[in-house]
């Protein structure tokens, strides 16, 4: 029996994926659209009666649901396509899990938040301000609804290697351009690789209920820009400060979504800090 990772080819399950490989784990990948460089399996999970026929094949001894429409601004303007994959999905795998008996572990966002209250802990109720947000925050009610003894875990922004926002933010700054940066955005950024270390806890562990995998330390998008420049030896004067109103975007944005990750930190967990993580990234 191995672990199912839905959303495999993303930037956290390709993570959280090499780490398992790494600990000589069998898990079973799924993937839609882009296939995956580890062996993984194509798989529609809107195709519910597909999806049901595989997970009685697999019998997985625990599910690890990273799947989702994780771009704000791709739900708010595909609200309907976004609610069945980050609503409808998860619940139907939560309904799985517990028939099945086997661990349910869900990734949600800080962005369920309204960023008038940080830092969140836990127990904060949600207070979204975006279709992604609402999403979510509804999956997780649902999601704990069909299976109590569900783990949800929310994320911060992350950042590493892969499809992310540090990727273009270094291109940009490598090839001199200045890169505006919001001084009004506020999140705790983690280290993928700490995030995904983090859901394996929890789940080796079979925790159950909220959890937060936050970064150690509340950033500015600007702050952000300015450490990535600093770590890759390049001028940081290219980062200019910018503001949330200065851009039009389809998804509005809370101020500060910052996490407090204690429930986490006392089970283990240790994220970086992004000098430290940028350090390892290959920066200085
Ligand atoms: N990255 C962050 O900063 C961040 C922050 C907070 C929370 N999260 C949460 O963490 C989780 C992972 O995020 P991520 O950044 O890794 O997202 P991502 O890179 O956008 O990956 C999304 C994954 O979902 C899969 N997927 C989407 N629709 C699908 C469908 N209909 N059937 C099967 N698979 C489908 C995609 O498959 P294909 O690409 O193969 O189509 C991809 O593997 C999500 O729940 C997200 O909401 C992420």
């Amino acid at each position: 029996m191995s672990i199912l990772i839905t959303g495999v080819s993303g930037f956290l399950g390709s993570h959280v994926a090499r780490l398992l490989e790494e600990r000589r784990r069998p898990f079973t990948g799924f993937y839609n659209m882009k296939k995956p460089d580890i062996p993984a399996e194509q798989l529609d999970l809107f195709d519910r009666k597909e999806v049901l026929q595989r997970l009685e094949e697999l019998q997985p001894s625990a599910i690890l649901h990273l799947a989702a429409a994780a771009s704000p601004n791709w739900c708010e303007l595909h609200p309907k396509e976004s609610q069945v994959i980050n609503v409808d999905v998860p619940i139907a795998l939560a309904n799985y899990a517990r028939e099945a008996g086997i661990p349910f572990l869900f990734t949600s966002t800080d962005l369920v938040f309204d960023g008038q209250s940080a830092p969140y802990d836990e127990e904060w109720a949600p207070s979204p301000i975006c279709t992604y947000g609402m999403q979510k925050a509804a999956a997780e009610q649902g999601v704990l609804l069909a299976c109590p003894e569900a783990a949800v875990v929310r994320l911060p922004l992350l950042y590493g290697w892969g499809n992310n926002f540090l990727k273009q933010w270094l291109e940009s700054l490598k090839a001199g351009q200045p890169l505006p940066a919001f001084v009004d955005e506020f999140r705790s950024p983690a280290y993928v690789q700490d995030a995904a270390h983090g859901l394996l806890m929890l789940l080796d562990l079979g925790a159950a209920g909220f959890f937060h995998l936050g970064g150690p330390e509340p950033a500015s998008r600007f702050d952000m820009a300015t450490h990535i420049a600093r770590a890759f030896g390049i001028d940081e004067r290219l980062v200019q400060p910018a503001r949330q109103a200065d851009v039009a975007m389809p998804a509005p944005r809370p101020a500060d979504v910052s996490l407090s990750s204690e429930r986490a930190y006392a089970l283990g967990y240790q994220p970086r800090g992004m000098e430290e993580a940028l350090g390892e990234l290959g920066g200085m």
